[in-house]
């Protein structure tokens, strides 16, 4: 299991940018920066070095540890899934590469594809203080779809927190873009809203029609059984850097990440396990806890007088497979 945690390499990268710069004027950035996403106007913010250097720090840490969450439950079903190469879409500072990189230790090739200069710009100069990612790394600057269709397939292809800032036409067609050049999986991560869940269930149906599977999280490769309102998510707890919590402007040393995600491969996985879709109840009498199964969503109680069972049931977390 990869730790959610920014790498130190990362950590030091980001710590020695800041140097020099008012974290009082990073923090009005980074603050500009997410009032413009949660308004839903993209990175369109993100102009400078310092505006990218300041989203960075107050957004990479989470959407990392959310790419990681991701990539530990599709390594838990796929754990011979060993990809050489990697295409990392709207990629930002390079947050899912630097995920991928401490997650797949047989990662060898990495293309970056995104339409933003400053973020581009900081992603080169974090990786190029990694003595893994500075030799094998290119970053194209440009329109996700066009650089896409060019690119040459990868084993790995990753969207993390990228198809949001698309309109529905560009986020189908950039879909079966990034799905001809999956040699083996897509993974695409959104934020744990109901809208970044339908995001998902939506790219999730286009792709299993064109002949995709499920890795993760779905036990099947069904329709979704949940109902409106409710919707499928997962959370993800990360530390709290000085900088980190100097540029949010918080105290509390940890923060969670709430993401929506799927993993979807050319190749069949049998007999894939149920997953738990919130943080089960743990009552005096029994545990409840909500799963997704191969037939449909249930609830399962473990009486306490099942002793074995409970201890077991009492290990579950939000998310796991079961
Ligand atoms: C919220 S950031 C996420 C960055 C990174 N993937 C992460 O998880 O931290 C979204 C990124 O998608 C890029 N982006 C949005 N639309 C794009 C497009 N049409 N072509 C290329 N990049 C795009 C933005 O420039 C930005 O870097």
């Amino acid at each position: 299991m990869t730790s959610p945690d920014l790498p130190a390499e990362l950590r030091a990268a980001l710590n020695a940018r800041l140097e020099g710069l008012s974290r009082s004027d990073a923090a009005g950035r980074a603050a500009i920066i997410s009032q413009t996403y949660r308004e839903g106007g993209g990175s369109s913010t993100i102009k400078t070095e310092t505006d990218a250097l300041a989203y960075a720090v107050a957004r990479m840490p989470a959407t990392y540890a959310a790419v990681v969450a991701s990539l530990n439950a599709l390594s838990e079903i796929r754990p011979d899934f060993a990809p050489a190469s990697l295409l990392d879409v709207g990629a930002g500072p390079g947050t899912a590469t630097w995920a991928a990189a401490e997650a797949f230790s047989s990662l060898q090739a990495f293309t970056l594809l995104d339409a933003n200069v400053a973020l581009r710009t900081l992603a080169l100069d974090l990786t190029r203080r990694s003595d893994r990612l500075r030799r094998i790394t290119s970053y194209e600057l440009g329109q996700a779809r066009t650089y896409a269709a060019h690119a040459e397939a990868a084993d790995l292809v990753i969207a993390s927190y990228l198809i949001n800032e698309l309109n529905d036409a560009e986020r189908d067609a950039l879909t079966d873009v990034m799905w001809e050049k999956t040699r083996d999986t897509l993974l695409v991560v959104e934020p744990g809203t109901p809208a970044g869940y339908a995001r998902i269930i939506a790219l999730r149906t286009r792709l299993i029609a064109a002949g995709a599977h499920v890795i993760a999280p779905c036990p099947h490769d069904g329709a979704c059984p949940l109902v409106a309102p409710d919707w499928c998510h997962f959370s993800q707890r990360l530390q709290r850097s000085r900088a980190h919590k100097q540029v949010k402007g918080a105290d509390a040393p940890f923060e969670d990440e709430r993401f929506a995600y799927v993993a979807l491969s050319r190749a069949r996985v049998e007999d894939r396990p149920a997953r738990v879709l919130a943080q089960p109840d743990v009552g005096k009498v029994e545990i409840a806890a909500k799963l997704c199964t191969p037939d449909g969503i249930v609830v399962a109680k473990v009486p306490r007088r099942a002793k074995a069972d409970y201890a077991r049931a009492r290990r579950w977390r939000w998310g796991d497979t079961v």
